[in-house]
């Protein structure tokens, strides 16, 4: 049961980012703690709480003066499927337009890998306003074989 949820800003004793992508083993790869690690320090960081307990945590990076990406979002194996994710990323986008940001990016595994547990990720970004832009393959950096999905969204007009 949810009891009290809130978001704040990630904090150093947050270490709790890397157990929750540790019990995702579908969705994120062994090299990914560390490379969170290095974001969170980078960029702007945030982690949801329910009771006091770290439920997620979301990384958002500037591209430029009016575009923002969102590097991670992950939520607790156990509470997905709950809206936590949804309050998580709108607290977010909420910051990120307050802060002059007009559209933002975020890359997920294309729909042409086959991949089943990514459906449902797709499904979660497409419900939260995000559209399907384009396909990379191979995004550099990315392993051979994951086709990336570039979805965005517009906080707001830009023309
Ligand atoms: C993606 C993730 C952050 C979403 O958080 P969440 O709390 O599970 O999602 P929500 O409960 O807010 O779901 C919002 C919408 O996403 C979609 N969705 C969520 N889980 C789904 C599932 N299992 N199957 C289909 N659609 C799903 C639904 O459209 C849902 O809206 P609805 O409840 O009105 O139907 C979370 O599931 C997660 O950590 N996934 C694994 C890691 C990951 O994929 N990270 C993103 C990499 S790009």
């Amino acid at each position: 049961m949810t009891l009290m949820l809130a978001v704040r800003r990630f904090e150093a004793r947050d270490a709790s980012a890397a157990a929750i992508i540790r019990r995702l083993p579908d969705y994120f790869t062994d090299d990914v703690p560390a490379k969170v690690d290095q974001d969170v320090a980078r960029h702007e960081a945030w982690v949801l709480t329910d009771s006091g307990m770290v439920a997620g945590f979301v990384v958002a990076a500037r591209k430029s003066a009016a575009g923002a990406e969102i590097l991670w979002i992950a939520v607790d194996a156990a509470r997905r499927g709950c809206g936590h994710g949804t309050r998580l990323l709108s607290h977010v986008l909420d910051h990120l337009a307050a802060a002059g940001i007009s559209v933002v990016e975020v890359k997920t595994l294309d729909r042409s890998s086959g991949y089943r547990p990514y459906e449902a990720t797709r499904a979660f970004w497409e419900r939260n306003g995000f559209v399907h832009l384009d396909t990379i393959d191979p995004l550099p950096g990315w392993q051979p074989g994951s086709p990336a999905a570039i979805y965005v969204a517009a906080l707001r007009p830009t023309r």
